[in-house]
């Protein structure tokens, strides 16, 4: 099985703790497994664990949608491009709800993602109340259209991230058919709009850890997890990479 594994570290992992739970990684997983993993560090975090583990793949969990300029906070798509991030999430649910970003903001961020090299990790998925409405389909295609904005090329990468946001954070994922139906509607969604499978990955995202993420890979369409809690540990992610060997 070849699932890519995005390790979400949001804001839970440590500044003195991240090259520990490196070092861990490096020492309990072999040179193929780590080439599926993906780890989203803290901004400070990233340059540390690019220069003492120049083999892992490095990404950030956002990204400003300003190109240069006075944008206190903000950091630069380019900026991370060169600190050799390979991609970037945006979009996540979390800066949605706590930073109140909009499908405009999320465009905007992933325009210079894509221009800079960068490939974004678009999340999308509804919420509890649009769940039980039955809408999600319809939430989801209206945060799958910033792509509709973008120049997208044909060599292009992109990965889209289905997080229903009701799983995400929750002590279980989403049910088997939820995640099923849902990617199948995103694979469908995305050939319409001309994204071939080679340039795409869905993954699935929210409360997935060691003990689920075996048979979530092995859904139809889903390439791969974004992980937050369960990835915070170098043994941690092991364990996620192991039961994906
Ligand atoms: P979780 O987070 O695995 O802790 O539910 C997933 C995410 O937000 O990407």
């Amino acid at each position: 099985m070849s699932a890519l594994v995005v390790a979400n570290w949001k804001m839970g992992v440590e500044h003195r703790r991240a090259l520990g739970e490196c070092r861990v990684l490096a020492r309990s997983t072999t040179a193929n497994e780590r080439a599926r993993v993906v780890i989203c560090p803290s901004f400070p975090d990233i340059a540390a664990i690019r220069s003492a583990f120049p083999s892992f793949s490095i990404g950030a969990q956002d990204c400003s949608g300003y190109e240069r300029g006075a944008y206190t906070g903000d950091v630069a798509a380019a900026d991370l491009r060169t600190l050799g991030c390979r991609v970037v999430i945006l979009g996540h649910s979390e800066r949605r709800r706590y930073y109140h970003e909009t499908n405009s903001v999320v465009a905007a961020k992933m325009r210079l993602a894509v221009k800079v090299g960068l490939t974004p990790i678009l999340c999308v998925g509804e919420n509890r109340q649009e769940h039980q409405r039955g809408s999600a389909k319809r939430v989801v295609w209206r945060q799958l259209s910033v792509l509709t904005q973008q120049p997208i090329r044909a060599s292009s990468q992109i990965i889209i991230a289905y997080e229903p946001i009701w799983a995400v954070g929750a002590p279980r994922p989403a049910g088997a058919e939820t995640i099923a139906q849902m990617h199948a509607e995103i694979a469908r969604w995305l050939q319409k709009f001309g994204i071939q499978k080679r340039q795409r990955k869905i993954l699935y995202g929210g409360a997935v850890d060691s003990s689920t993420i075996t048979s979530i890979c092995q859904l139809p369409h889903v390439g791969g997890v974004l992980v937050g809690r369960a990835s915070w540990t170098g043994e941690g992610l092991a364990a996620l990479l192991h039961a994906t060997s």
